[in-house]
């Protein structure tokens, strides 16, 4: 295809669901100007709309197709404009879709993105549609998609901090989960190609990543031939000059080994928060869920870790009403909260996945069946446990200067500016540097001067630290 400036054409892209989607989402934009597309915030501009779609509770797939069915009306209306289903729910309905979104022009598979410029050329240059590429590579040597990944992403984040993608997929299969079954198997990303990444990123003025993966610490286990972990990974990537900071998420509590908490103790750059949901405080509970810890062995590592790094902030998701949990073991959950010190937390009510045993069981045996009511009130007393801890943590920063990476100013009033503690916790400030945008991008030290439970409030006190 030529791309001259006047054969432009726009994509508009939406994404769902997590992190690793974010990614994929900037991805699939990298990719798709090399085919002469320039991504619009305006939907109605849009020659092209992809909805990168997440699978993980039954809300998440409606919305995808909620989403579908708005877009539907728009396609009425311009009929030129193709639409694309990506990401997890198009993983796993495959050719199926079409017959829920029979207006949607190509589906999109996870392990598929490479073939996006492709099959998009395909739906303009031939008018083909009902496309299908969504086949889960197996074999490293297949694996295309850590090769798209050498084409610059078109970065849809504030300039400061990145993602990248270091470990696709999950082995565990937990057995509430569809992420195994919509991400494949563990594959991780060669060092070199995650180096250039970063590389390219400190080159553009990022001075934080954020190295990505559904089981981070898992990473290079696969990579047979060579040894090298997620602690080698820090090594690589902390002489960056211009880089400075370097996050991971997410830890399953399996994989996180003493020579990653070693790493995170000792390297500078590398941020001591760690986000390593439990899921459930109680043993048959986790045992049901096929997480492959106890509540004691659980404690145990968040013990060693606060002993191990000072100033940890921890943070986890958990899941209530999974089938069978009654209410003392529910109640485990809520204790565990504070147990483990956990300063915030991602909720939600059990919802069945098709194809996860979990579900199956919740057919067959009605009385493991949790009520909706109960999930909703389990999750309401989890929740306003979740918050009492994060306040009670965030006010015992008042007095105290942290360090603040500056990400912009603030959305809700942009007189003050925006940034996260090394914690990961959100502090707005105010500043008498001028100009303020000149703050953007800068380590800067924060003396706090308020806390609410999901974010510090603070005046700057000193242009570095
Ligand atoms: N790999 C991460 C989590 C990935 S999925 C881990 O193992 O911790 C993100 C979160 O969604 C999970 O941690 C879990 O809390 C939640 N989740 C996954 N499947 C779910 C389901 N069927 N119902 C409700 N929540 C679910
Ligand atoms: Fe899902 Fe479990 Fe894998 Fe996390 S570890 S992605 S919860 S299967
Ligand atoms: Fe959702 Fe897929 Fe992420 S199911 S949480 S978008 S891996």
């Amino acid at each position: 295809m030529t791309t001259t400036p006047e054969t432009l054409r726009k994509v508009y892209i939406e994404t769902l669901g997590c992190q690793m989607n974010k990614a994929d989402s900037e991805l699939m934009l990298g990719l798709l100007s090399r085919e002469g597309f320039e991504p619009t915030l305006a939907m109605e501009e849009a020659d092209l709309a992809i909805l990168n779609t997440c699978q993980i509770r039954e809300n998440a797939e409606d919305k995808a197709y909620n989403y579908l069915h708005r877009w539907r009306k728009l396609k009425s209306t311009k009929p030129g404009l193709k639409i694309a289903m990506a990401g997890c729910v198009a993983q796993q309905a495959k050719g199926d879709a079409f017959e829920r979104v029979p207006f949607v022009d190509l589906v999109l598979g996870t392990q598929n993105i490479h073939q996006l410029p492709q099959l998009v050329r395909r739906a303009f240059d031939e008018g083909a549609t009902h496309m299908v590429a969504a086949d889960k590579q197996k074999e490293r040597s297949t694996f295309d998609y850590f090769d798209a990944l050498t084409t610059p992403q078109i970065r849809q984040d504030n300039g400061v901090s990145a993602w990248v993608t270091v470990i696709e997929g999950c082995n565990y299969f937990c057995t509430y989960c569809v992420v195994p079954y919509t991400r494949g198997r563990q594959i991780s990303r060669s060092p070199e190609s995650i180096l250039q990444e970063a590389q390219r990123l400190v080159a553009e003025g990022y001075k934080e990543i954020t190295l990505l993966g559904q089981t981070v610490d898992a990473y290079g286990h696969d990579l047979n031939d060579r040894q090298v972990d997620l602690a080698d990974l820090f090594e690589l990537l902390h002489p960056l000059e211009g880089l400075e900071r370097i996050r991971f998420m997410t830890s399953h509590p399996l994989d996180l080994s003493d020579r990653i908490i070693e790493a995170i103790a000792t390297l500078p750059k590398v941020m001591e928060y760690i986000h390593i949901p439990m899921q459930a405080g109680d043993d048959e509970v986790l045992q049901r869920m096929r997480r492959g810890y106890s509540a004691q062995e659980y404690y145990a590592l968040c013990d060693k870790l606060h002993q191990r790094i000072p100033n940890l902030t921890l943070s986890g998701d958990y899941i209530v009403g999974f089938p069978g949990e009654d209410e003392a073991q529910f109640l485990k959950t809520v204790y565990s909260v504070g147990r483990s010190g956990i300063y915030a937390a991602n909720t939600a009510a059990y919802s069945a996945r098709q194809q996860t045993p979990a579900a199956i069981w919740e057919q067959r045996y009605a009385e493991q069946r949790v009520s909706e009511a109960d999930k909703q009130e389990r999750l309401q007393t989890l929740n306003d446990t979740i918050t009492k801890n994060a306040l009670a943590r965030n006010q015992a920063l008042v007095g105290h200067t942290v360090e603040v990476l500056v990400e912009g100013p603030s959305k809700r009033n942009p007189l003050r500016l925006t940034g996260r503690t090394r914690g990961n916790r959100v502090v707005n400030f105010e500043t008498d540097h001028e100009p303020m945008a000149a703050l953007v991008g800068a380590l800067v030290g924060v003396t706090i001067t308020e806390a609410h439970p999901f974010s510090l409030f603070g005046h700057h006190t000193s242009v570095s630290v």
